[in-house]
């Protein structure tokens, strides 16, 4: 499993990128409002900070609402990044957001079908061609159901059919969503930094360092 980072604050996607396990961002219009910046401005910031990751999800924002005003937006934004590969057009998943997504398939560009919670709805997006399929488990939780086991039956629903599109694990709250979508088969994880950070530690590793730190002293001494 791959990691994305959930964000559009540049100074948490130049931390995670410097670390060196980045594969991709993804963005969404609530990120980057909290952010007070342009979004075209943004987007084009984090094509730059991180330009050898798969992916860099810009979502469509919410006054586009046909897929004639979803593909405006998105020939918009495949320009900022000069035609590249690595942007990626993230889209609704409405009638008109998968419309809008077998298009831009067709003329070549990564797609990511977002606000996913069944299993119907990731295969409809895979159908129409997405690259990659968000499911959201965190907000599934939040209503007293199983993100986690939505991932694990889409999982097994792309082995079934030979489905090439990845899944994206989206709305990522804390260390064991990670570690349980990693087992569930999702070909990514999008987090937060903080996610990051506290999958990085450990007690007994603090403690190691810490006795290796105190011994050495000693031996030094
Ligand atoms: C994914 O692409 C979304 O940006 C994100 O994971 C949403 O997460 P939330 O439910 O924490 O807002």
């Amino acid at each position: 499993m791959k990691f994305f980072i959930d964000t559009a604050n540049l100074a948490d996607i130049k931390k995670a990128y410097q670390v060196g396990v980045l594969s991709g961002v993804t963005t969404n219009p609530s990120l980057v409002a909290k952010e007070g910046v342009k979004f075209e401005d943004r987007i084009e910031q984090i094509l730059k900070e991180v330009p050898e990751v798969e992916s860099v999800s810009a979502e469509v924002t919410p006054d586009a609402v046909t897929a004639e005003q979803m593909i405006a937006q998105a020939e918009e934004l495949i320009k900022i990044n000069n035609y590249d590969k690595n942007i990626t057009i993230k889209l609704p998943m409405t009638l008109a957001g998968l419309e809008a997504c077998r298009y831009l398939t067709k003329k070549g560009v990564k797609t990511n079908v977002t606000l996913i919670f069944t299993v119907n709805q990731a295969l409809l997006a895979a159908r129409a061609g997405a690259t990659y399929v968000s499911p959201f488990l965190g907000r599934l939780d939040d209503i007293s159901e199983d993100g986690v086991q939505l991932v694990t039956k889409i999982a097994e629903m792309f082995r079934t059919h030979n489905i090439e599109s990845q899944i994206i694990a989206a709305s990522v709250r804390h260390p064991d969503h990670v570690t349980r979508v990693a087992m569930a088969g999702a070909h990514i994880a999008t987090i937060p930094f903080s996610v990051i950070e506290q999958i990085a530690k450990h007690p007994l590793t603090e403690q190691g360092l810490e006795k290796f730190a105190a011994d050495w002293k000693k031996a030094v001494q």
